[in-house]
């Protein structure tokens, strides 16, 4: 990015307390970023501040202190939005990426009728699989589900047999929290006009990558989670376009999603504060805020290329090691940092045991995504997830704990 200081990975390090404690008086080596990722300071720092200088309640009250949350908050919204490149008055603060898909099978897909479609691929986490299976068994729409490739890609060819006019929406990661493939969204949004449906991405795994530019994707909704982008826990977003939103009904009742409630009926607000009543985690919107804030200052060149050499060396390794088998793409292209990878005759948590001795945290296990876990005939995978923060020791650290692992598990 323009403007963006020169990214030092030992730097960025720096300046995630928790990677420098390190566990127990030893290293840590955190490769499990996939499911949560760690908080830097000006983070924990920006949340601080709210709590002790601004806490209050927001678009409610009139008093300064109530104000200053209110600013906080709503700015929060903006630099979100600044860093997908949209409008602020389109993101909808939610709790994560599976309650901002659920209110889109709520919102959006109550207006569907029996015999309507919903395109989803077997590679989905089951934040974007379970909520159209209630959708279906509630609307009694058609769910429709993308073959994956050899390499744990969607299998885009058979988007032309699979959409058709009953189709109203194709969901879909944009990468995988299993396979770390990355989707390519052009071919996905051409098929979805051809008919009218609308496009939703789960943008879990790929907003910790660098910003976005969601209106040149072309897509309808994109949803994604706070604490796998530097942020807090329990805050996460929805975005999708303002005539759209403003179509749909909101999801939930309550205090502040009104403009005028009578014994008769009710007015709603105005798009986002439609779809967000009651209490919103303010404290949360503001820390991923600076999140947010905190992303847009690094060079995401330097850093991607960061990201990428790291996975290559996990990767060589993995072809190094006897029995170990990647799950997903095998080179860098079209792929995201989130490696997943069986080892001959050794279960997954046994892995990560093993590997939580030398200091390395990975996740193993079927990663939410059981389906995908079938069609492979895996009960599970061991799974690294890397950060921009990580580095050439951690890597070091995985391949001599799984040389280890293999050597005992064998
Ligand atoms: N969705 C998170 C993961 O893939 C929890 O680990």
């Amino acid at each position: 990015m323009s403007g963006a200081t020169a990214f030092d990975p030992a730097a960025v390090r720096a300046q995630f307390p928790l990677l420098m404690r390190g566990l127990d008086g030893g290293p840590l080596h955190y490769l499990d970023n996939g499911a949560t990722s760690q908080l830097p300071q000006a983070v924990l720092d920006a949340m601080i501040r709210f709590e002790t200088t601004s806490r209050a309640n927001v678009l409610r009250s009139v008093h300064r202190l109530a104000e200053a949350a209110t600013d906080a908050y709503e700015g929060a919204r903006l630099d979100i939005a600044r860093y997908l490149n949209v409008p602020g008055d389109e993101i909808i603060f939610t709790s994560g990426t599976t309650s901002a898909i659920n209110l889109v099978a709520r919102s959006f897909g109550e207006g569907m009728q029996p015999g309507d479609e919903v395109v989803v691929s077997l590679l989905e986490h089951h934040g974007n699989f379970v909520p159209w299976q209630m959708l279906r068994d509630r609307r009694g729409i058609t769910l429709k589900i993308l073959p994956v490739t050899d390499e744990g890609r969607i299998d885009l060819s058979a988007l032309t047999r699979t959409v058709t006019k009953r189709t109203k929406l194709i969901a879909l990661a944009h990468v995988s929290n299993v396979t770390g493939a990355v989707t390519d969204v052009a071919p996905v949004v051409a098929a979805a006009r051809t008919v009218g449906a609308r496009v939703l991405l789960d943008g879990a795994q790929r907003t910790p990558h660098g910003p976005l530019d969601l209106p040149g994707l072309g897509i309808d909704f994109y949803a994604f989670s706070g604490h796998k982008m530097f942020g807090p826990t329990g805050i996460g977003c929805l975005w999708a376009k303002k005539e759209l939103l403003a179509s749909m009904p909101p999801l939930m009742g309550g205090g502040e999603m009104i403009r005028t409630v009578t014994v008769e009926r009710t007015e709603w607000a105005d798009v986002p504060h439609k779809f967000e009543a009651g209490t919103p985690p303010i404290a949360q919107a503001v820390g991923l805020g600076a999140a947010v804030r905190w992303l847009m200052q690094l060079d995401w060149t330097s850093a991607s290329a960061h990201e990428m050499r790291l996975t290559q060396r996990v990767l060589d390794g993995l072809g190094r090691l006897k029995g170990a088998r990647v799950i997903g793409p095998s080179g860098l292209q079209g792929r995201a940092p989130v490696i997943s990878f069986e080892l001959a005759g050794a279960h997954p948590h046994d892995v990560c045991q093993i590997l939580d001795g030398f200091g390395v945290a990975l996740r193993g296990g079927h990663h939410c995504a059981q389906p995908l876990m079938d069609h492979f005939g895996v009960a599970g995978t061991t799974r690294a997830s890397l950060a921009l923060y990580n580095n050439d020791a951690d890597v070091d650290a995985l391949l001599t704990g799984l040389d280890a692992a293999a050597a005992k598990l064998r």
